[in-house]
């Protein structure tokens, strides 16, 4: 009994979502606790390593389901989750009730229907009192900021556009995005990475990707100034969206992982009252490797530019946007995006 409580658990904890689709976890069942490990043998020769905030936030997603499943189902369970130790367990939950209700109808639950939405979102303004439940989710450690003025919305527009240019200049973000885009029947049905279907992409940017899947290829039509296009395509629906939301922390692997339950709080409950969501990362990566000092020498000055001008614009002192999101209202709802069959 204990283990289908455990397998309903990590389903709810696989269900999170992760760069790419990329899904850098795993679980096990292991003295009577589900154990949460970050997969490091596939961290291992990706550009989003361990301690890269990208891994962190999708750690912490895969707990704030666990916790939320929990929850709804009334089942006591005591968890921690700290950085990961060498071996990569990074989390643990226990169940505590000798029985519980037998009622655990996944599709009942918002954090089963959670999805990004990449598609444009209709004209329509957000309530206050909406925005403002969002936003009341903030923590002490993080916190949800939202842009809604035409000139904040359309710095941020300026700030990615910078950022996702310099994301298709270089070698190693690029390789990963080669891996994870899938284009065959047989690379999506291995159930990672993203399904190119899924993007949204017009006729002529699928065809980019797909031609320039591999760095050799890019770099050439980079040539071109190809990664101009793209990046003008990644900002697209950005200028007409009603509300961008930031999530802002203090530096460190702590403050990442709670990043991350708290982006992934504020998605169930957007998705949940009728809200779009799609995330954006291009900024936070550039700025995050800024610090790392491992941006290419001529790509260099301009984002140091930028994040000087983040910092100035949002006035943020040791703090760091580690991710940011586009949210609206859209009429359509995309297809929920596949995930690897839980094997606890
Ligand atoms: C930390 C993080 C960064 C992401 N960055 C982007 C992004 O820059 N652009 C985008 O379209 N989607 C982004 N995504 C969305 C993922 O691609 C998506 O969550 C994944 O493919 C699973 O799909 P789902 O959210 O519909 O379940 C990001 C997700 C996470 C967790």
């Amino acid at each position: 009994m204990q283990n289908s409580i455990y397998s309903y658990l990590a389903k709810a904890g696989q269900r999170a979502p992760s760069a790419g689709n990329m899904q850098p976890w795993f679980f096990h069942e292991k003295n009577n606790q589900l154990v949460l490990y970050m997969d490091l043998e596939k961290l291992e020769d990706s550009y989003f390593n361990r301690e890269h905030p990208v891994t962190l936030l999708a750690v912490g997603a895969v707990v704030e389901n666990i916790i939320q499943a929990a929850q709804l189902n009334e089942i006591d369970l005591e968890f921690d989750y700290f950085p990961p130790q060498d071996s990569g367990k990074c989390a643990f939950f226990q169940v505590k009730n000798k029985s519980f209700k037998r009622a655990m109808k996944a599709e009942r639950l918002a954090l089963f229907n959670r999805r990004t939405n990449r598609l444009p979102f209709i004209k329509k303004a957000i309530p206050q009192n909406i925005l403002d439940e969002l936003l009341n989710l903030s923590t002490a450690n993080a916190q949800l900021v939202a842009y809604q003025s035409k000139e904040k919305i359309s710095l941020w527009s300026k700030w990615l556009y910078t950022a996702s240019q310099t994301r298709f200049r270089t070698p190693n973000i690029h390789q990963w995005f080669e891996q994870t885009l899938k284009v065959t029947p047989e690379e999506v049905a291995t159930r990672e990475g993203l399904d190119i279907k899924l993007l949204e992409l017009s006729a002529i940017v699928s065809l980019i990707l797909k031609t320039a899947q591999a760095w050799k290829k890019m770099s050439l039509c980079n040539k071109f100034y190809i990664y101009k296009l793209l990046a003008k395509f990644e900002i697209l629906n950005i200028n007409a969206a009603p509300a961008l939301i930031g999530i802002i922390a203090s530096p460190g692997i702590p403050f990442a992982i709670e990043s991350g339950r708290l982006m992934e709080k504020m998605w169930i409950k957007a998705n949940e009252l009728g809200l779009s969501v799609q995330p954006y990362y291009a900024v936070s990566d550039q700025v995050y490797r800024l610090k790392k000092g491992i941006i290419s020498s001529s790509l260099e000055e301009s984002i140091a530019h930028l994040d000087n001008e983040i910092n100035t614009a949002l006035k943020l002192k040791n703090a760091f946007v580690y991710i940011l999101f586009r949210v609206g209202y859209c009429d359509k709802n995309p297809k929920k995006s596949l995930r690897h069959l839980v094997k606890i």
